[in-house]
């Protein structure tokens, strides 16, 4: 499929965005594992999420699906999962690979995890490792480096692990695996990640201990809660940037989580000088909401770097492009991460934007840009990427000439009705 996509003369309304992808997966998967029926409210029906419903069931979970599209769960316990009868396809979704591989390690089945191409070139070794150090039976391919991952069996035992990386998916893992471990998990992390595993397992019941990166993990049984899930910022940080670049904006977005662990695109937005502003705060299931205003604003360039990674980590290539219209020069480092995310997202966003006008130059670990106002348009690829997808579709809202785009449709991953909301709210 192609979308060729022309300049929108204002930018207004309000937007409600999908649920969050991270938040989704947890809810669904904790709660088949949790003692009790549970209801889910607000569940990303996006591609990646129901991979992981679709993985549960593959495994003997009872997962439905009501009329309001409220997913319910009949969790069993934490060792309720059965043997597999086919290899469990995650499809695109390194959430469910990554976090599936901690609930699978040492179970006394046989099991197999697979994805799409983008999956098998993802590195899988830092989640394997540790789990190999705890004791599971863990076969990957490449020398235990990439998908398929086969798991059988295996005493799963305490460890005080270090994280070579501030990653959430392995913490996430590493937590799954430590809960039902002989004596418990100690992982120290490098950086703060999001935290949505800990307080929703927390939430539930677990023991989970968090002392500054230090995180504590003893076996234990948890029961099922039901759950409201928040808009996710991810999906938030398009119309941000949108309502921040376009020259006459103003929306209100509803409904976004706000946790701190996730929300770094607002600080950053805020230090270029954006007009944002909240209200409405609310509590989702622990997990803070607010609606936000933003509208156009004039942008300074700033420095990205270090700890606020991790916690913008997914918004990278949208805020480059605001980077674009912000004055002066913009540096991001310390993000080689990003190298290794749905494709090489560092490369990717400098190709297409140099190509569309922008001065941008690539870094190992990041990218440098020189907010030069331009975009000029073009014929470019998603390149199977569903942020790469998103960002060109807002690029398109200010571009000079029209944007072409080929594989659109992958914003389905995370955002089923982008391209909806981006044909209402441009026109
Ligand atoms: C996620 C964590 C991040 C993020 C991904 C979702 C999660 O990945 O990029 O989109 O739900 O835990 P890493 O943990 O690999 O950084």
């Amino acid at each position: 499929m192609e979308f060729y996509l022309y300049k929108s003369n204002s930018l207004r309304g309000e937007i409600t965005i999908p649920p969050d992808k991270s938040m989704s997966h947890r809810a669904v998967m904790f709660n088949s594992l949790a003692a009790g029926k549970a209801k889910i409210s607000n569940f990303l029906m996006g591609e990646d999420c129901l991979s992981t419903i679709s993985v549960l069931k593959k495994l003997g979970s009872k997962i439905d699906i009501d009329s309001a599209q409220n997913v319910i769960t009949y969790g069993q316990g934490m060792n309720s999962l059965k043997e597999p009868k086919e290899i469990l396809n995650v499809g695109n979704s390194g959430t469910t690979i990554r976090l599936m591989s901690g609930v699978l390690a040492g179970r006394r089945f046989r099991s197999v995890l697979d994805g799409d191409e983008s999956i098998r070139r993802r590195p899988m070794g830092r989640v394997v490792k540790p789990l190999k150090m705890m004791g599971a039976n863990i076969n990957a391919k490449n020398n235990n480096e990439n998908a398929p991952i086969e798991f059988r069996g295996g005493e799963l035992k305490n460890i005080d692990y270090d994280m070579p990386v501030a990653s959430a998916q392995l913490k996430s893992a590493l937590i799954l695996a430590g809960l039902r471990s002989k004596d418990g998990i100690t992982i120290n992390q490098p950086a703060l990640s999001r935290d949505h595993t800990e307080r929703l397992l927390g939430f539930m019941g677990a023991t989970i201990k968090t002392k500054g990166l230090k995180i504590q993990v003893k076996p234990s049984n948890i029961n099922g809660v039901d759950v409201v899930i928040p808009g996710d910022i991810s999906s938030a940080s398009y119309w941000l940037v949108a309502g921040c670049i376009h020259k006459n904006a103003d929306l209100t977005i509803k409904n976004v989580g706000i946790n701190e662990t996730r929300s770094g695109i607002i600080s950053v937005l805020n230090r270029m000088g954006a007009n944002i502003k909240m209200s409405n705060k609310l509590d989702y299931s622990g997990e803070p909401v607010c609606d936000i205003n933003i509208s156009t604003s004039n942008l300074k360039a700033t420095i990205i770097s270090g700890e606020e990674i991790p916690l913008l980590i997914d918004e990278i290539p949208i805020i480059a492009l605001a980077a674009v219209f912000a004055e002066g020069e913009t540096k991001i480092s310390d993000a080689e991460e990003l190298r290794y995310k749905e494709s090489d997202r560092i490369s990717l966003t400098v190709e297409w934007m140099r190509k569309a006008g922008a001065e941008i130059e690539e870094l190992k670990d990041g990218m440098i840009i020189q907010g030069n106002g331009k975009i000029t348009g073009g014929k470019f690829s998603s390149h199977g990427d569903h942020r790469l997808a998103m960002t060109l579709g807002i690029a398109s809202l200010i571009s000079e000439n029209p944007i072409e785009i080929e594989n659109p449709e992958v914003s389905n991953v995370s955002y089923p009705k982008f391209w909806e909301t981006l044909k209402i709210i441009g026109n």
